[in-house]
């Protein structure tokens, strides 16, 4: 330790005023330094050598130390050595506090003669206090929004101590966000402030925790610590996610209301409203806001109207999912939907030919049916049919096309209409089948000649008849249609012993009636041949052979002539002669 004797002249003014009796009094001043905390006993410095006195004589003049007033006695005095020892335990901070200089004014008293000599103990700094923060933690709620360079001041951190045993500086423990700035207040204070140099994401990290050192500039250095907390708060700094950039869904035709298609979702990392999703369709048509629903919570798609494949096959729309503050984000949302097997098929008759004649050749055309089935794949795959028993077939053509062609002779005389059915069944499954119904009539041919209905014919005509008088009649039939099947009677030209037929009979061309054209007489001709013909009135005309009518003649009484009587110009009944006889 290091003392240093100091005497000034305001101690001896007042060492004079104080020891205004005492005449042999002398008075002194001597200081000394040295550290505070020495232990008791420890030697502060050599007071006697210091101030010149006899160290054998300090016992007899009684020697002693003193305070002023009530003050504590923090130093003694050896006697046998003249050194000045610690008394007392010397606390500086509890003696000065914070004042720079600390200093304690004791008194050496001596007698015989009086001496009064003043001391003062500068106590000097150790480092014996370490830096401290007034709270265990600090805490900071900081938005995570706040810009780099944003400054956050931190309490200041207290060292009992003094001088360069104060808080010198601080530092921070390393992290990713905050660094440190220390500044000095007026008077050399230091404190800190975080500064933050990386910007904070509430969603990466929800809360920090660094801590912070104080030192003090002593020897040892000396240092205190606190925790930072820093909360982040959110801001909504993150849009919704959809988990998929584009949601497809398949979906059948003709699906039950409220069914679920898909349900799409899409998440925000931010906090409470900043996070809260709500989904809807962005600028969807009319027509698909009537046919789907999206739970704006959920995010459930439901089919809420009838959708139909033929109509449309696939429906593609916008989706948008977006948070309390309106942050949006957008997905596709396509729907497919898949045919069900909901239509028959429909059979078109394109062409048809009827009537068709009855002479056409078998494999003729006769119509074109084209079968078409609104549904895809397998559920338009299209078998068609006819009825058996019609001499009809349908043969596949292109595509859905079939010609329906005969497949044997007709015979309007046989079948003139058919009723034919083409039944088309698709390939679904249950598969659906639908039926038409087709007219066709077969076109008379002139292909039958008239047959008489006999072999041959033979009328009694009695003589003396009256020219005009019926005789008989024949008939022919033909089986074809109206002029084709008309039959036109006329008599064979030829001479009955040399009289023209013409001159002996007649027949009716349309009734096949024959009459007698003059009065015959059984002297001339007993019995006489004749030919009629029958044709047709098809073009061309169709005969038959000629069928013979042989005329017998009765002889009778002259003077009693039995024939029916009747004038050519009233039409003859036609049972009125009969029918000519069969032979
Ligand atoms: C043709 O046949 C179908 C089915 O057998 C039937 O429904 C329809 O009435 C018939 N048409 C005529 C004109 O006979
Ligand atoms: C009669 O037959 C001919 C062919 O021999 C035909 O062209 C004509 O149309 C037929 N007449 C009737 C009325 O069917």
């Amino acid at each position: 330790s290091v003392f240093i004797p100091l005497f000034s002249a305001t101690g001896l003014v007042c060492g004079f005023a104080f020891f205004l009796l005492t005449v042999h009094s002398s008075y002194g001043e001597v200081s000394f330094s040295f550290p505070e905390e020495m232990k008791r006993g420890s030697v502060i410095g050599n007071i006697a050598k210091d101030l010149g006195l006899e160290v054998s004589r300090l016992s007899a003049r009684k020697a002693r130390i003193d305070t002023e007033g009530n003050s504590k006695r923090y130093c003694d005095i050896n006697l046998s050595t003249g050194k000045l020892i610690v008394a007392e335990r010397l606390d500086r901070e509890g003696l000065c506090g914070k004042k720079t200089s600390c200093v304690l004014k004791q008194e050496l008293v001596l007698e015989n003669p009086l001496e009064l000599h003043r001391i003062s103990l500068h106590v000097q700094d150790i480092n014996d206090n370490s830096p401290q923060f007034t709270e265990d933690l600090i805490k900071f709620e900081i938005g995570e929004s706040a810009d780099k360079g944003a400054r956050f001041s931190l309490d200041e951190a207290h060292d009992a101590d003094v001088g360069q045993n104060m808080v010198q500086g601080y530092t921070l423990e390393r992290n990713d966000h905050f660094v440190l700035n220390v500044n000095t207040k007026t008077g050399g204070r230091k404190y800190a402030e975080l500064v933050l140099d990386k910007e904070l994401d509430r969603e990466q990290q929800q809360e920090l925790k660094l801590l912070l050192t104080a030192v003090d500039g002593g020897t040892p250095q000396r240092s205190g610590t606190v925790v930072i907390h820093v909360t982040v708060l959110d801001a909504n700094d993150n849009a919704p996610v959809f988990s998929q950039a584009v949601y497809k869904a398949s979906l059948p035709e003709n699906s039950p209301l409220e069914t679920v298609v898909v349900t799409v979702s899409a998440t925000d990392a931010d906090d409470g409203a900043n996070g809260e999703v709500t989904y809807n369709f962005d600028h969807v048509s009319d027509e698909y806001v009537h046919l789907f629903s999206l739970d704006h919570k959920t995010g459930e798609v439901r089919i809420i109207g009838k959708v139909d494949y033929e109509e449309e096959s696939s429906y593609e729309m916008q989706i948008s999912a977006k948070d309390g503050l309106g942050l949006a984000s957008y997905s596709t949302l396509i729907i497919e939907i898949t045919d069900v097997n909901d239509n028959a098929p429909v059979i078109y008759l394109q062409s048809l030919t009827s009537p068709i004649p009855e002479n056409a050749s078998p494999g003729t055309e006769v119509g074109i049916i084209n079968v078409q089935d609104r549904d895809s794949e397998n559920n338009r795959e299209v078998r068609c049919s006819i009825q058996q028993n019609v001499p009809f077939k349908l043969v596949p053509s292109i595509k859905n096309y079939y010609s329906l062609v005969t497949t044997g002779e007709l015979d309007r005389e046989l079948v003139s209409d058919y009723n034919i059915t083409i039944t088309a069944t698709d390939e679904g499954s249950p598969p659906l089948s639908s039926s038409r119904s087709i007219q066709l009539s077969v076109a008379d041919v002139n292909d039958n000649p008239p047959l008489f209905e006999e072999q041959s014919y033979k009328a009694h005509v009695t003589e003396n008849n009256i020219p005009g008088a019926s005789v008989c009649s024949v008939t022919a039939r033909d089986p074809d249609w109206r002029q084709n099947g008309t039959v036109i009677y006329s008599l064979l030209p030829g001479e009955v012993n040399g009289v023209q037929v013409s001159s002996l009979l007649s027949i009716n061309g349309d009734t096949g009636v024959i009459h007698a054209v003059r009065s015959f007489d059984y002297e001339q001709f007993r019995s006489f041949k004749v030919q009629v013909v029958a044709r047709d009135n098809g073009s061309p005309p169709l005969s038959t052979s000629y069928v013979k009518v042989i005329i017998d003649i009765t002889d009778v009484n002259d003077n009693n002539p039995s024939i029916y009587i009747q004038s050519l110009t009233s039409p003859i009944p036609e049972n009125a002669s009969g029918p000519c006889l069969h032979p």
